[in-house]
């Protein structure tokens, strides 16, 4: 099967590490987000990737120079200009050869036939989603669309999707006002499509996958979603990011390490519920709580960083303070004894 992964947004909640590096090229712990997301797919029998790409298309491929990631071969499908999620669906799968209804690329008795069911994910989540399972009940049901849901405290910030006990979803509504959602389920950003779904998405313009073609077919009774308690998070924004790491360290998600064995941390250091990536230091006396600090950054002697991420190369002048989702860019200095309380460094201009 192939699984389309989008990949192409800007990722302005992540900023600054963003400014130069999609988000699915950031770290989480040991190796890119995009990594780890494939490395799942291909543990569901996924045997090709396309990337839908737009932002910094060259990050992927500088990193991947021979076309395979997490071991299975991945193709890239470079938009022009952000098509939306649907419009990039729909260029993404035309690239990789899939066809709506009957022009299959096999009718012309090519072995290769790639018009089937295919799945579709969003970049930024990291879940241990049954996707074998989601396809069976996707193919049981003689579904055109089904989506996964997961459960959570603030549906606001996500798309949201009332069903019925048999899995028909009534509604969808992205990103709804706080406090009018209709459910606590929201979108996971995984797909199950046939093919004739693009039949759905115009060509040539910007379409949302969730603002047009899912509320176009929750309407007409045609779409269809599976509730998954599997772990599942969504890493586009910093307090994400450093959550989404510190899970696959501290048993919630995983066991990895939580420093690189190639950084330096002092001894009189007090790390707690952080991560050091490789090549960083952290100074004597230095304290860090629920943080990440990246590739090469440093930490001076003294300094304090709680719920906040130095990014590569960045440095924290000593006894300076770093508190509440603050974020220092790469190579950015903070300097000494200076105190940011929930910062971006640099800001938006
Ligand atoms: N190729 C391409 N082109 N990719 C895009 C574009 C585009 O124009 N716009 C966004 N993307 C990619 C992003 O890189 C990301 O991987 C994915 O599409 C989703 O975009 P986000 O910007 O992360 O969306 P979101 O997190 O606000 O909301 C989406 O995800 C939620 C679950 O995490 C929606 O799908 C919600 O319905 C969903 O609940
Ligand atoms: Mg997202």
């Amino acid at each position: 099967m192939q699984a389309i992964v989008l990949v192409g947004g800007f990722g302005t909640r992540l900023h600054p590490l963003t400014r130069n590096v999609p988000k699915q090229m950031l770290p989480v712990v040991d190796r890119p987000m995009i990594e780890h997301v494939v490395a799942h797919l291909a543990a569901h029998g996924v045997t090709r990737v396309v990337l839908s790409l737009g932002f910094r298309p060259e990050a992927f491929s500088d990193a991947y120079p021979d076309g395979i990631c997490a071991g299975i071969p991945v193709h890239y499908a470079v938009e022009p200009e952000p098509l939306d999620t649907a419009g990039a669906v729909r260029f993404a799968a035309l690239a990789a050869g899939i066809r709506p209804g009957n022009e299959s690329a096999s009718s012309a008795g090519s072995a290769d036939d790639v018009s089937d069911t295919f799945l579709v994910l969003n970049g930024d989540v990291l879940t241990d989603l049954n996707v074998t399972a989601m396809v069976a009940g996707h193919r049981a049901a003689g579904a055109e669309a089904t989506l996964a849901l997961t459960e959570v405290d603030d549906p606001s910030r996500y798309g949201v999707v009332p069903t019925d006990a048999e899995g028909r979803v009534l509604g969808f509504v992205e990103k709804p006002d706080a406090g009018s959602e209709p459910s606590r389920w929201i979108n996971a950003g995984t797909y199950v499509l046939e093919p004739s779904i693009l039949e759905r998405i115009p060509a040539g313009r910007r379409v949302s996958i969730e603002r047009e073609v899912f509320p176009a077919m929750a309407a007409e009774g045609s779409l269809h979603a599976v509730q998954s308690d599997a772990y599942w998070i969504d890493a586009g924004t910093p307090e994400a990011y450093i959550r989404a790491q510190l899970d696959l360290v501290d048993g919630t998600r995983g066991d990895l390490p939580a420093a690189h064995p190639s950084s330096t941390v002092d001894p009189s250091a007090d790390v707690q519920r952080s991560i050091v990536m490789a090549g960083a230091t952290v100074g004597p006396g230095a304290h860090l709580l629920n943080s990440i600090v990246m590739d090469a950054a440093t930490v001076g002697a003294g300094a304090m960083v709680a719920h906040s991420i130095v990014g590569p190369g960045a440095h924290v002048g000593e006894g300076a303070s770093l508190t509440d989702l603050t974020v220092i860019g790469e190579s950015e200095s903070v300097g000494a004894g200076i105190e940011l309380i929930g910062a971006r460094v640099p800001g938006d201009s």
